[in-house]
């Protein structure tokens, strides 16, 4: 189904030296007859975002894996790694990558969960709600080996540990929004601690000054009480809910805005742009996902096209830029030192 970018763009392809990707575009024309694209990349996350223009996205939203929460079950998936400094640099080195594509006032929203540390000497159980947590009887977890420095049973603060690595590496964190998962599921296994009930949701800039608009918040601050959702498009349990995703696009990007999600899973982020008239673009080393997300956005009024009309018009400014009050919001423009009249 897919086009090969090697075969749209040969003198592309030399410049980004890209391989083992596929780049699929389809788009769908709302109401006013505006027409809005959506592109799915195939291959591993830092290759993806290798083909992608600097300083574009207006907002990025993405979940990565966890680490050793879940088997995607997939060669060169993250989350699998022996130590967690591995694991927070690999992502460190992916959002780099991140930052590059960013636009100089776009803004990272970063949604990641935390893992105890076991150090039980073997395998933990099974997780009859969630089958793709059930590897952990498989595959002998890094969190289940004996011999960390650190004591068992903590909680080892994962995503904090990610999120100052960021802010080493140059990120401006803003806010550290508590998603309340209002419906979590109990834990009935955690008779001694409070069950797990909120995740982080971090957001970074890429600047000091940024466009921003507030009023995407509705009438929340840093606690966003969201209920989780299950997958309906695909079979994918790990996805975040689609008010989440609403409020990140509505205060980062403007009407006609470029979103990016780079593990997309099963394509909320795409669903929730287009529904918003923002154009998307998902990575994801998973092919089966990533050809049911397509299968999902045909049966969805989508329509196939062509990722050169859609890389083309990633070099415009986005329709509603000079009108959308998150950038009027933004007096002070990144490089400038002076208030603009
Ligand atoms: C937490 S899920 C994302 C779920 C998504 N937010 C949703 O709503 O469905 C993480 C995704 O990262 C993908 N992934 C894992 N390793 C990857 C890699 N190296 N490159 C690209 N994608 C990867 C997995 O296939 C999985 O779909």
């Amino acid at each position: 189904m897919g086009e090969n970018i090697q075969e749209l763009d040969e003198q592309k392809i030399e410049e980004l030296q890209v391989e083992n990707m596929q780049i699929n575009t389809l788009s769908k024309s709302l109401k006013k007859k505006v027409k809005v694209f959506t592109s799915l990349i195939q291959s591993d996350v830092l290759d993806g975002l290798k083909a992608l223009p600097d300083d574009t996205f207006n907002v990025v939203i993405t979940s990565p894996p966890y680490y050793w929460a879940r088997d995607y079950e997939v060669d060169g998936q993250i989350g699998h790694e022996d130590s967690v400094d591995e694991f927070v640099n690999i992502l460190a080195d992916v959002f780099d990558e991140v930052q590059r594509v960013l636009h100089p006032e776009g803004v990272f929203y970063l949604n990641i969960g935390d893992t105890y540390y076991s150090g039980n000497g073997q395998p933990k159980g099974k997780d009859p709600r969630s089958p793709s947590r059930n590897f952990m009887r498989k595959k002998f977890r890094a969190v289940d080996q004996s011999g960390w420095d650190i004591p068992k049973k903590t909680l080892i603060g994962v995503p904090w540990r990610v999120a100052l690595e960021l802010q080493q590496r140059g990120w401006t964190l803003r806010s550290d929004i508590v998603w309340n998962r209002v419906n979590a599921f109990s834990e009935p296994s955690a008779r001694d601690r409070p069950h797990r009930q909120h995740e982080h949701l971090f957001l970074f800039s890429k600047n000091r000054f940024y466009s921003y608009d507030r009023s995407g918040l509705g009438d929340e601050e840093d606690v966003w009480n969201i209920p989780i959702e299950r997958s309906t498009r695909i079979d994918h349990n790990a996805a975040f809910p689609s008010e989440l995703v609403r409020r990140c696009i509505l205060t980062g990007s403007p009407d006609g805005g470029y979103v990016l999600d780079p593990f997309v899973g099963s394509g909320t982020t795409l669903d929730v742009a287009t529904e918003l008239g923002r154009h998307s673009i998902g990575i994801d080393l998973n092919s089966q996902y990533v050809e049911e997300v397509i299968q999902h956005l045909l049966e969805s009024e989508y329509k196939s096209d062509s990722w050169s009309d859609h890389r083309a018009l990633l070099d415009k400014e986005p329709s509603g830029w000079e009108d959308w009050s998150g950038n009027r919001a933004n007096f002070r423009k990144p490089g400038s030192n002076k208030k603009k009249k």
